[in-house]
């Protein structure tokens, strides 16, 4: 089969199917949206490899530049056209779909919730339209939904706590889950990754050249506990979910620990050969200040900078704990990567790719 070899236009106008799509070991299909982002690449590279055969939702803008080297069909999505959209399921007849496109960097509450929650709506009334029986559909959410622990008097978000989003990127996808649950003909599951880390990641990528630079830098005066995942093992948990018996359950997803900024800086700095750094806590007003005016500066290029105001909501926050264990017992998630080994591979690709 061709690689990227396109299907069709966002009304379903151009119709450019490829007469035989070869199908693999594995006859099942798959539909994921919001391929051409950071997660995105790595679950259609995840979905190839258990021989799926991948349909990658995009945008006529998006770039799409890694999924062009794979052997993935795209597929141009208007969420707005919800006739379009179900005329391209329709067509598709997928077994699988996972929802990960999303906006997490917006200046407006209004854009979160557009995207996050109204695009999952449209979606959802396009599968009805289309009749698509689904076997699966992975709706990607965040552990934003539910905020960080410092809410919880226990100490950790769980399944049964009550949701404290602290962004209004929490508040939407909170609202996209709360619709979701209510759509019993849908066989849904969700998730709710941590802070994700890996290669093509440029968030943290700030924080990787800052210590380059041998600044190091801390948010607030008080430890933080901090987790993650490595986007592989994201991607395989996800694919494990799709494919799994479980229905109508949503999973946190992390590497199982928690860190301190120190710790996570430490590794960064071994990984990068940085032996001397100078180490400055920033009070939360000051950041406040530096993100209000990081987004005045970048506003005037029509740009949302990776530090914000939101973003001081979440780096605030003392305690990013969650429970995995319903991951454990239903899926069997082992993560293969702790965050020495995450960072290890994400600073190599950084070098390689002459980021650092
Ligand atoms: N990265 C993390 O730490 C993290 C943590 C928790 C949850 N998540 C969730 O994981 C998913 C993937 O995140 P990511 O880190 O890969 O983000 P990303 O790199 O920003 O990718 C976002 C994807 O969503 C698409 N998208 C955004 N706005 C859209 C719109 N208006 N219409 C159609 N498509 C749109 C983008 O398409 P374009 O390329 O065309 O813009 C892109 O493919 C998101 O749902 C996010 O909320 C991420």
């Amino acid at each position: 089969m061709e690689k990227g070899s396109q299907v069709s236009g966002e009304n379903g106008k151009e119709e450019m199917f490829k007469p035989l799509l070869c199908k693999t070991m594995n006859s099942k299909k798959i539909l994921i949206t919001g391929t051409s982002g950071f997660v995105g690449g790595f679950l259609v590279e995840e979905a190839l490899s258990r021989g799926l055969t991948v349909h990658s939702a995009v945008r006529r803008s998006s770039k799409t530049d890694i999924l062009d080297t794979l052997d993935t069909t795209l597929v141009y999505f208007d969420f707005e056209d919800i006739d379009g959209m179900a005329q391209i399921l329709r067509k598709g007849s997928y077994d699988y779909i996972i929802h990960n496109a999303g906006l997490t960097k917006a200046k407006a509450k209004e854009a979160y919730f557009k995207v996050n929650e109204q695009y999952l709506r449209n979606l959802i009334e396009a599968i009805r339209n289309a009749d698509l029986q689904l076997d699966k559909f992975l709706f990607v959410s965040s552990l934003a939904a539910y905020g960080p622990a410092d809410y919880q008097s226990d100490g950790i978000v769980k399944e049964t706590s009550t949701p404290h989003p602290v962004t209004n990127y929490g508040r939407s996808k909170l609202a996209a889950e709360q619709y979701l649950k209510k759509q019993q003909d849908i066989p849904y599951n969700i998730i709710r990754p941590t802070a994700v880390y890996g290669p093509r990641e440029y968030d943290l990528l700030t924080v990787y050249q800052t210590l380059a630079k041998h600044i190091e830098a801390y948010v607030g005066l008080t430890k933080q506990r901090l987790t993650f995942v490595y986007v592989r093992d994201l991607v395989r948990a996800m694919l494990d979910i799709v494919m799994s018996d479980h229905e109508d359950a949503g999973y946190f997803i992390t590497d199982g620990n928690s860190y301190t900024a120190q710790q996570m800086n430490a590794i960064v700095k071994r990984e990068l050969g940085i032996t001397w750094t100078l180490p400055i806590k920033l009070p939360i007003l000051l950041v406040k200040i530096i993100a209000f005016c990081s987004e005045k500066i970048a506003g005037l290029s029509g740009n949302y900078p990776p530090l914000n105001i939101e973003k001081v909501n979440e780096l605030r926050a003392r305690d990013w704990s969650c429970d995995v264990s319903p991951l454990e017992n239903d899926i069997g998630f082992k993560p293969k990567y702790d965050l020495e080994c995450g960072l290890k591979e994400t600073i190599t690709w950084c070098k390689e790719n002459k980021l650092v």
